[in-house]
């Protein structure tokens, strides 16, 4: 499995997959909009056990993270924030959501910190992550409240269109500032 930065080339295959992992969808201009205003900050999962089969064949992407500076922070505090996490049916309880969300490349490894988050804090001066989980996302919820440290801030009443409430979780990130 191979995580990388997520290039323009790759936003339909992100698109199929949250298509097919989620109700919250996307234009693909909403995609591109975050691969080119923020490029450090999503990645997506690779299966490279499938070899290409020509030159224009396309990678297998089984997972992704949509990440982003938020523009306009109501708290007026710079932060990061979670789009978009999905992997796919066949590639799930693999540990690739954690890797997708803990970067964790050589030069991070000493810190043990999230590639995303690093980039937040050091390229865009982010303080904290944020997200919005439905209530009933129980492998959601334990990925990030369990093993990635998020805490609940606060409960949206009906943020979704089906009415659901969401969480809305912070991670802090002034252990690395
Ligand atoms: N129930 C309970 N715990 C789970 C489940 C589950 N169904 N799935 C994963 N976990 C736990 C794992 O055991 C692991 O815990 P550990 O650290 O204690 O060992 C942790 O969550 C991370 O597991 P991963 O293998 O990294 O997670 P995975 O790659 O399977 O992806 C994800 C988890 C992204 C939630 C996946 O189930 C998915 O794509 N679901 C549909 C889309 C979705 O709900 N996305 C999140 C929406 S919120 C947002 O996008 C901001």
């Amino acid at each position: 499995m191979d995580i990388r930065v997520l290039r323009p080339s790759d936003i339909p295959l992100i698109q199929h997959a949250n298509i097919e992992n989620l109700p919250e969808n996307y234009f693909l201009k909403y995609y591109l909009y975050h691969a080119l205003s923020w490029p450090q900050l999503s990645y997506v999962a690779v299966d490279v056990s499938r070899p290409a089969k020509s030159a224009y064949d396309y990678p297998k992407i089984v997972g992704y993270v949509l990440a982003k500076m938020e523009e306009e922070p109501t708290d007026g505090v710079q932060h990061g924030h979670i789009t978009s996490l999905s992997v796919m049916r066949t590639h799930r309880r693999l540990g690739i959501a954690e890797k997708l969300m803990r970067q964790s490349q050589a030069l991070l490894i000493s810190l043990g910190r999230d590639e995303t988050e690093q980039a937040m804090v050091e390229t865009f001066g982010a303080h904290y992550v944020s997200l919005h989980v439905r209530v009933s996302n129980a492998a959601a919820i334990h990925l990030y409240r369990d093993t990635l440290g998020f805490k609940t801030e606060k409960t949206e009443a009906k943020y979704y269109a089906d009415g659901e409430d969401a969480y809305c979780m912070k991670l802090d990130l002034a252990p690395i500032r």
